[in-house]
Protein backbone atom coordinates (compact mmCIF):
# COMPACT_ATOMS: atom_id res chain seq x y z
CA UNK A 1 0.00 0.00 0.00
CA UNK A 2 0.79 3.38 -0.35
CA UNK A 3 2.60 5.67 2.38
CA UNK A 4 3.51 9.34 1.41
CA UNK A 5 2.84 8.58 -2.30
CA UNK A 6 5.59 5.43 -2.23
CA UNK A 7 4.18 1.51 -2.50
CA UNK A 8 5.29 -0.34 0.72
CA UNK A 9 5.04 -3.47 1.75
CA UNK A 10 5.66 -4.79 5.86
CA UNK A 11 8.98 -6.03 5.32
CA UNK A 12 11.09 -6.50 2.76
CA UNK A 13 15.06 -7.96 2.33
CA UNK A 14 17.47 -5.66 3.28
CA UNK A 15 19.60 -4.60 0.25
CA UNK A 16 23.02 -5.64 2.07
CA UNK A 17 21.42 -9.42 1.54
CA UNK A 18 22.25 -9.86 5.15
CA UNK A 19 19.32 -8.29 6.89
CA UNK A 20 15.43 -8.05 6.98
CA UNK A 21 13.73 -4.46 6.82
CA UNK A 22 10.43 -3.56 8.61
CA UNK A 23 7.80 -0.72 9.06
CA UNK A 24 8.37 -0.25 12.78
CA UNK A 25 4.80 -0.65 14.06
CA UNK A 26 5.24 0.09 17.54
CA UNK A 27 5.82 3.88 16.16
CA UNK A 28 2.87 4.59 14.13
CA UNK A 29 0.74 6.35 13.96
CA UNK A 30 2.71 9.49 15.26
CA UNK A 31 6.21 8.51 12.76
CA UNK A 32 6.62 6.45 9.88
CA UNK A 33 10.10 4.54 10.92
CA UNK A 34 11.87 1.81 9.03
CA UNK A 35 13.99 -0.50 11.15
CA UNK A 36 16.68 -2.74 9.89
CA UNK A 37 17.16 -6.43 11.82
CA UNK A 38 20.78 -7.90 11.11
CA UNK A 39 19.95 -11.32 13.19
CA UNK A 40 17.75 -13.72 14.00
CA UNK A 41 17.89 -12.26 17.49
CA UNK A 42 16.67 -9.12 16.43
CA UNK A 43 13.78 -10.82 14.42
CA UNK A 44 12.73 -12.71 17.62
CA UNK A 45 12.17 -9.62 19.76
CA UNK A 46 10.67 -7.64 17.22
CA UNK A 47 8.05 -10.44 17.09
CA UNK A 48 7.67 -10.34 20.44
CA UNK A 49 7.96 -7.17 21.34
CA UNK A 50 5.56 -6.26 17.82
CA UNK A 51 7.22 -4.24 16.22
CA UNK A 52 5.71 -6.52 13.60
CA UNK A 53 2.42 -7.83 14.66
CA UNK A 54 -0.29 -9.74 12.79
CA UNK A 55 -0.61 -13.18 12.03
CA UNK A 56 -0.15 -13.03 8.47
CA UNK A 57 3.28 -10.69 9.44
CA UNK A 58 4.88 -12.67 12.09
CA UNK A 59 4.57 -15.95 9.63
CA UNK A 60 6.51 -13.68 7.14
CA UNK A 61 8.43 -12.27 9.31
CA UNK A 62 9.70 -15.36 10.54
CA UNK A 63 10.64 -16.84 7.75
CA UNK A 64 13.21 -13.97 7.24
CA UNK A 65 14.38 -15.06 10.97
CA UNK A 66 15.73 -18.65 9.56
CA UNK A 67 17.10 -16.92 6.74
CA UNK A 68 19.40 -15.09 8.71
CA UNK A 69 19.93 -17.93 11.02
CA UNK A 70 21.14 -19.94 8.13
CA UNK A 71 23.40 -16.93 7.10
CA UNK A 72 25.32 -17.66 10.52
CA UNK A 73 25.20 -21.54 10.63
CA UNK A 74 23.72 -23.62 7.85
CA UNK A 75 23.62 -26.85 10.04
CA UNK A 76 20.82 -29.11 10.46
CA UNK A 77 20.61 -27.83 14.84
CA UNK A 78 21.34 -24.32 13.82
CA UNK A 79 17.90 -24.35 11.97
CA UNK A 80 16.19 -26.11 14.61
CA UNK A 81 17.47 -23.90 16.68
CA UNK A 82 16.10 -21.02 15.03
CA UNK A 83 12.54 -22.71 14.44
CA UNK A 84 12.55 -23.55 17.80
CA UNK A 85 12.82 -19.83 18.91
CA UNK A 86 11.47 -18.00 16.55
CA UNK A 87 8.27 -20.42 17.97
CA UNK A 88 8.48 -19.32 21.39
CA UNK A 89 8.07 -15.74 20.34
CA UNK A 90 3.68 -15.95 20.24
CA UNK A 91 1.95 -18.91 20.84
CA UNK A 92 -1.19 -18.16 19.68
CA UNK A 93 -1.38 -17.11 15.63
CA UNK A 94 -0.97 -20.27 13.82
CA UNK A 95 0.99 -18.58 10.83
CA UNK A 96 4.17 -18.48 12.65
CA UNK A 97 4.10 -22.38 12.76
CA UNK A 98 3.36 -22.90 9.34
CA UNK A 99 5.99 -20.31 8.04
CA UNK A 100 8.78 -22.27 10.52
CA UNK A 101 7.42 -25.94 9.40
CA UNK A 102 7.10 -24.97 5.50
CA UNK A 103 10.60 -23.70 5.37
CA UNK A 104 11.89 -26.07 7.58
CA UNK A 105 10.62 -29.23 4.94
CA UNK A 106 11.99 -26.89 2.34
CA UNK A 107 15.76 -26.22 3.84
CA UNK A 108 16.47 -29.34 5.34
CA UNK A 109 16.61 -31.61 2.21
CA UNK A 110 19.42 -29.00 0.89
CA UNK A 111 23.33 -29.22 1.42
CA UNK A 112 24.09 -26.99 4.06
CA UNK A 113 25.93 -24.48 1.74
CA UNK A 114 23.28 -24.01 -0.79
CA UNK A 115 20.50 -22.86 2.33
CA UNK A 116 21.03 -19.57 3.16
CA UNK A 117 20.51 -18.19 -0.39
CA UNK A 118 17.40 -20.90 -1.24
CA UNK A 119 16.04 -19.61 2.27
CA UNK A 120 15.65 -15.88 1.22
CA UNK A 121 14.15 -17.00 -2.21
CA UNK A 122 11.53 -19.66 -0.42
CA UNK A 123 10.57 -16.27 2.12
CA UNK A 124 10.15 -14.19 -0.63
CA UNK A 125 7.64 -16.30 -1.98
CA UNK A 126 5.92 -16.85 1.42
CA UNK A 127 5.21 -12.96 1.04
CA UNK A 128 4.11 -13.09 -2.42
CA UNK A 129 1.70 -16.19 -1.84
CA UNK A 130 0.36 -14.10 1.18
CA UNK A 131 -0.55 -10.68 -1.08
CA UNK A 132 -2.13 -13.18 -3.85
CA UNK A 133 -3.69 -14.55 -0.79
CA UNK A 134 -5.08 -11.21 0.63
CA UNK A 135 -6.17 -10.06 -3.34
CA UNK A 136 -8.01 -13.31 -3.43
CA UNK A 137 -9.97 -12.49 0.13
CA UNK A 138 -10.68 -8.90 -1.06
CA UNK A 139 -12.07 -10.40 -4.57
CA UNK A 140 -14.26 -12.92 -2.14
CA UNK A 141 -15.44 -10.17 0.12
CA UNK A 142 -16.18 -7.36 -2.00
CA UNK A 143 -19.95 -9.28 -2.71
CA UNK A 144 -20.53 -9.38 0.55
CA UNK A 145 -20.23 -5.05 0.60
CA UNK A 146 -21.75 -4.89 -2.88
CA UNK A 147 -24.59 -6.51 -1.41
CA UNK A 148 -25.08 -5.13 1.98
CA UNK A 149 -24.51 -1.45 -0.13
CA UNK A 150 -28.15 -2.60 -2.42
CA UNK A 151 -29.73 -3.05 0.75
CA UNK A 152 -28.82 0.81 1.85
CA UNK A 153 -30.97 3.54 0.90
CA UNK A 154 -29.32 5.42 -2.71
CA UNK A 155 -26.14 7.32 -1.53
CA UNK A 156 -26.01 5.96 1.99
CA UNK A 157 -22.42 4.22 3.48
CA UNK A 158 -22.28 0.57 4.14
CA UNK A 159 -20.95 0.44 7.58
CA UNK A 160 -18.46 -2.04 8.45
CA UNK A 161 -17.37 -2.26 11.92
CA UNK A 162 -13.73 -4.21 12.70
CA UNK A 163 -11.77 -5.13 15.77
CA UNK A 164 -8.08 -4.73 15.83
CA UNK A 165 -5.95 -4.11 13.08
CA UNK A 166 -5.99 -6.59 10.16
CA UNK A 167 -4.98 -4.62 7.89
CA UNK A 168 -1.78 -4.56 5.21
CA UNK A 169 0.45 -3.37 8.21
CA UNK A 170 -0.38 -6.77 9.83
CA UNK A 171 0.10 -8.57 6.41
CA UNK A 172 3.17 -8.36 3.75
CA UNK A 173 0.95 -6.17 1.93
CA UNK A 174 -3.12 -5.53 1.66
CA UNK A 175 -4.71 -6.90 4.37
CA UNK A 176 -7.22 -9.19 5.25
CA UNK A 177 -10.25 -8.10 6.97
CA UNK A 178 -9.55 -4.54 5.02
CA UNK A 179 -9.20 -6.19 1.52
CA UNK A 180 -12.90 -6.06 1.17
CA UNK A 181 -12.98 -2.72 2.04
CA UNK A 182 -10.22 -1.68 0.09
CA UNK A 183 -11.89 -2.81 -2.99
CA UNK A 184 -15.10 -1.28 -2.24
CA UNK A 185 -13.83 1.87 -1.50
CA UNK A 186 -11.51 1.79 -4.65
CA UNK A 187 -14.29 0.36 -6.76
CA UNK A 188 -17.07 3.44 -5.75
CA UNK A 189 -18.98 1.32 -3.28
CA UNK A 190 -19.55 4.15 -0.66
CA UNK A 191 -18.07 2.49 2.44
CA UNK A 192 -17.62 3.88 6.01
CA UNK A 193 -15.72 1.97 8.61
CA UNK A 194 -16.06 1.87 12.35
CA UNK A 195 -12.56 1.33 13.78
CA UNK A 196 -12.50 -0.37 17.71
CA UNK A 197 -9.64 1.23 19.58
CA UNK A 198 -8.52 -1.91 20.77
CA UNK A 199 -7.52 -1.53 24.25
CA UNK A 200 -4.87 -2.54 25.50
CA UNK A 201 -2.58 -1.81 22.29
CA UNK A 202 -4.54 0.13 20.53
CA UNK A 203 -4.14 -1.33 16.93
CA UNK A 204 -7.61 -0.14 16.14
CA UNK A 205 -7.04 3.23 16.60
CA UNK A 206 -3.21 3.52 16.06
CA UNK A 207 -2.88 1.67 13.29
CA UNK A 208 -6.39 0.58 11.20
CA UNK A 209 -7.37 4.11 11.37
CA UNK A 210 -3.82 5.62 10.39
CA UNK A 211 -3.62 3.09 7.13
CA UNK A 212 -7.71 3.84 6.22
CA UNK A 213 -6.76 7.88 6.34
CA UNK A 214 -3.64 7.32 4.30
CA UNK A 215 -5.87 5.37 1.36
CA UNK A 216 -8.26 8.28 1.93
CA UNK A 217 -11.14 5.60 3.36
CA UNK A 218 -13.66 7.01 5.73
CA UNK A 219 -13.91 5.56 9.58
CA UNK A 220 -14.55 7.05 12.64
CA UNK A 221 -12.27 5.55 16.21
CA UNK A 222 -14.74 4.30 18.63
CA UNK A 223 -14.20 3.10 22.14
CA UNK A 224 -14.20 -0.71 22.45
CA UNK A 225 -17.04 -0.29 24.61
CA UNK A 226 -19.27 1.15 21.57
CA UNK A 227 -20.08 -1.20 19.25
CA UNK A 228 -22.66 -2.81 20.79
CA UNK A 229 -24.64 0.36 20.99
CA UNK A 230 -24.19 1.08 17.35
CA UNK A 231 -25.44 -2.57 16.25
CA UNK A 232 -28.81 -1.90 18.49
CA UNK A 233 -29.20 1.47 16.59
CA UNK A 234 -28.94 0.03 12.96
CA UNK A 235 -25.58 2.01 12.67
CA UNK A 236 -23.65 -1.32 11.94
CA UNK A 237 -23.98 -3.54 8.68
CA UNK A 238 -21.45 -5.66 8.92
CA UNK A 239 -18.68 -6.65 11.00
CA UNK A 240 -15.66 -7.64 9.29
CA UNK A 241 -12.57 -8.99 11.95
CA UNK A 242 -9.05 -10.65 11.00
CA UNK A 243 -8.11 -14.34 12.56
CA UNK A 244 -4.99 -15.56 14.56
CA UNK A 245 -5.97 -19.13 14.21
CA UNK A 246 -9.42 -20.35 13.04
CA UNK A 247 -9.82 -24.21 13.60
CA UNK A 248 -11.30 -26.67 11.48
CA UNK A 249 -14.45 -26.40 13.31
CA UNK A 250 -14.13 -22.63 12.29
CA UNK A 251 -13.92 -21.19 15.83
CA UNK A 252 -12.19 -17.73 15.48
CA UNK A 253 -9.23 -16.83 16.98
CA UNK A 254 -8.82 -13.55 17.12
CA UNK A 255 -7.89 -9.98 19.10
CA UNK A 256 -9.38 -9.60 22.61
CA UNK A 257 -12.99 -8.12 22.81
CA UNK A 258 -13.61 -10.04 19.34
CA UNK A 259 -15.68 -12.46 20.82
CA UNK A 260 -18.35 -10.01 22.48
CA UNK A 261 -18.70 -8.37 19.25
CA UNK A 262 -19.76 -11.74 17.98
CA UNK A 263 -22.07 -11.80 20.94
CA UNK A 264 -23.36 -8.11 19.91
CA UNK A 265 -23.86 -8.93 16.62
CA UNK A 266 -25.68 -12.15 16.94
CA UNK A 267 -28.00 -10.42 19.38
CA UNK A 268 -28.96 -7.57 16.76
CA UNK A 269 -29.30 -9.69 13.47
CA UNK A 270 -25.85 -8.09 12.04
CA UNK A 271 -23.65 -10.16 10.04
CA UNK A 272 -20.03 -11.09 11.74
CA UNK A 273 -17.75 -12.17 8.93
CA UNK A 274 -13.69 -13.34 9.81
CA UNK A 275 -11.50 -13.06 7.07
CA UNK A 276 -9.58 -15.81 6.89
CA UNK A 277 -6.33 -16.76 4.47
CA UNK A 278 -6.04 -20.37 4.47
CA UNK A 279 -2.18 -19.82 6.87
CA UNK A 280 -3.91 -19.10 9.97
CA UNK A 281 -6.51 -22.50 9.35
CA UNK A 282 -5.32 -24.65 12.20
CA UNK A 283 -6.14 -27.94 10.74
CA UNK A 284 -5.19 -29.62 13.89
CA UNK A 285 -7.62 -28.58 16.47
CA UNK A 286 -11.46 -28.38 16.42
CA UNK A 287 -12.34 -27.14 19.78
CA UNK A 288 -11.17 -23.32 19.65
CA UNK A 289 -11.81 -22.47 23.30
CA UNK A 290 -9.90 -25.53 24.73
CA UNK A 291 -7.32 -25.95 21.94
CA UNK A 292 -5.78 -22.92 21.32
CA UNK A 293 -3.28 -21.40 23.43
CA UNK A 294 -3.95 -17.67 24.43
CA UNK A 295 -0.93 -15.36 24.96
CA UNK A 296 -0.70 -13.59 27.78
CA UNK A 297 0.89 -10.32 27.45
CA UNK A 298 2.61 -8.32 29.84
CA UNK A 299 0.28 -5.93 31.94
CA UNK A 300 2.20 -3.10 31.82
CA UNK A 301 0.28 -2.65 28.07
CA UNK A 302 -2.65 -2.76 30.20
CA UNK A 303 -1.83 -0.12 32.95
CA UNK A 304 0.33 2.62 30.94
CA UNK A 305 -0.47 4.08 27.45
CA UNK A 306 1.48 5.84 25.35
CA UNK A 307 0.58 9.01 23.41
CA UNK A 308 1.34 12.14 21.76
CA UNK A 309 2.42 15.11 23.60
CA UNK A 310 1.85 18.75 22.00
CA UNK A 311 5.56 19.16 21.67
CA UNK A 312 5.09 16.47 19.23
CA UNK A 313 7.16 13.90 22.29
CA UNK A 314 5.77 10.78 22.58
CA UNK A 315 5.54 9.68 25.94
CA UNK A 316 4.38 6.96 28.30
CA UNK A 317 1.72 7.66 31.38
CA UNK A 318 0.16 5.17 33.90
CA UNK A 319 -3.34 4.53 34.16
CA UNK A 320 -4.28 3.03 37.49
CA UNK A 321 -3.26 3.40 40.70
CA UNK A 322 0.17 1.65 41.74
CA UNK A 323 -0.37 -1.85 43.06
CA UNK A 324 -3.59 -2.72 41.17
CA UNK A 325 -2.82 -5.98 39.82
CA UNK A 326 -3.88 -6.20 35.59
CA UNK A 327 -4.02 -9.08 33.32
CA UNK A 328 -3.56 -9.29 29.82
CA UNK A 329 -4.81 -12.10 27.69
CA UNK A 330 -4.51 -11.29 24.01
CA UNK A 331 -6.87 -13.11 22.36
CA UNK A 332 -10.34 -14.68 22.63
CA UNK A 333 -12.04 -17.15 21.04
CA UNK A 334 -15.20 -16.69 18.96
CA UNK A 335 -17.29 -20.22 18.61
CA UNK A 336 -18.43 -21.32 14.93
CA UNK A 337 -21.84 -20.56 15.73
CA UNK A 338 -21.55 -16.99 16.42
CA UNK A 339 -19.90 -16.57 12.63
CA UNK A 340 -21.95 -15.85 9.87
CA UNK A 341 -19.09 -17.11 7.45
CA UNK A 342 -15.45 -17.08 6.86
CA UNK A 343 -14.04 -15.17 3.95
CA UNK A 344 -11.14 -17.24 2.84
CA UNK A 345 -8.96 -16.85 -0.82
CA UNK A 346 -11.14 -19.97 -2.36
CA UNK A 347 -14.40 -17.84 -1.39
CA UNK A 348 -16.66 -17.25 1.54
CA UNK A 349 -17.40 -20.59 3.48
CA UNK A 350 -19.77 -21.47 6.01
CA UNK A 351 -18.82 -21.71 9.36
CA UNK A 352 -18.23 -24.71 10.12
CA UNK A 353 -15.84 -27.83 9.22
CA UNK A 354 -18.23 -28.66 6.36
CA UNK A 355 -17.81 -25.29 4.82
CA UNK A 356 -14.28 -24.90 5.55
CA UNK A 357 -13.77 -28.81 3.88
CA UNK A 358 -15.84 -27.79 0.58
CA UNK A 359 -13.67 -25.17 -0.25
CA UNK A 360 -10.33 -27.04 0.57
CA UNK A 361 -11.07 -30.83 -0.06
CA UNK A 362 -7.28 -31.70 0.45
CA UNK A 363 -7.02 -30.94 4.27
CA UNK A 364 -9.64 -32.57 5.89
CA UNK A 365 -8.92 -35.12 8.57
CA UNK A 366 -5.95 -33.31 9.76
CA UNK A 367 -7.49 -33.09 13.26
CA UNK A 368 -4.78 -34.52 15.96
CA UNK A 369 -6.56 -34.38 19.63
CA UNK A 370 -5.27 -32.78 22.46
O1 LIG B 1 -1.53 -8.93 18.77
P1 LIG B 1 -1.62 -8.63 17.31
O2 LIG B 1 -1.69 -7.18 17.01
O3 LIG B 1 -0.56 -9.35 16.53
O4 LIG B 1 -3.03 -9.26 16.90
C1 LIG B 1 -3.47 -9.14 15.58
C2 LIG B 1 -4.84 -9.62 15.37
O5 LIG B 1 -5.53 -10.06 16.27
C3 LIG B 1 -5.33 -9.60 13.96
O6 LIG B 1 -6.70 -9.43 13.90
C4 LIG B 1 -4.98 -10.95 13.30
O7 LIG B 1 -3.61 -11.22 13.48
C5 LIG B 1 -5.30 -10.97 11.87
S1 LIG B 1 -4.18 -9.99 10.95
C6 LIG B 1 -4.54 -10.15 9.32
Amino acid sequence: MKVHGRHYRTLWPGADGASLEIIDQTRLPHEFAVARLGSLDEVAHAIRTMRVRGAPLIGAAAAYGLCLALRADPSDAALRAAGAALLATRPTAVNLRWAIERMTAWLKPLRTEERAAAAFLRAAEICDEDVAINRGIGDAGLPLIRAAAARKPPGAAVNVLTHCNAGWLATVDVGTATAPIYGAHDAGVKIHVWVDETRPRNQGASLTAWELLNHGVAHTVISDNAGGHLMQHGEVDMVIVGTDRTTAAADVCNKIGTYLKALAARDNGVPFYAAVPSPSIDWRVRDGVREIPIENRPAREVTHIAGRLPDGGVATVALTPEGSAAANPAFDVTPARLVTGLITERGVADASEAGLRRLFPERAGQHRPV
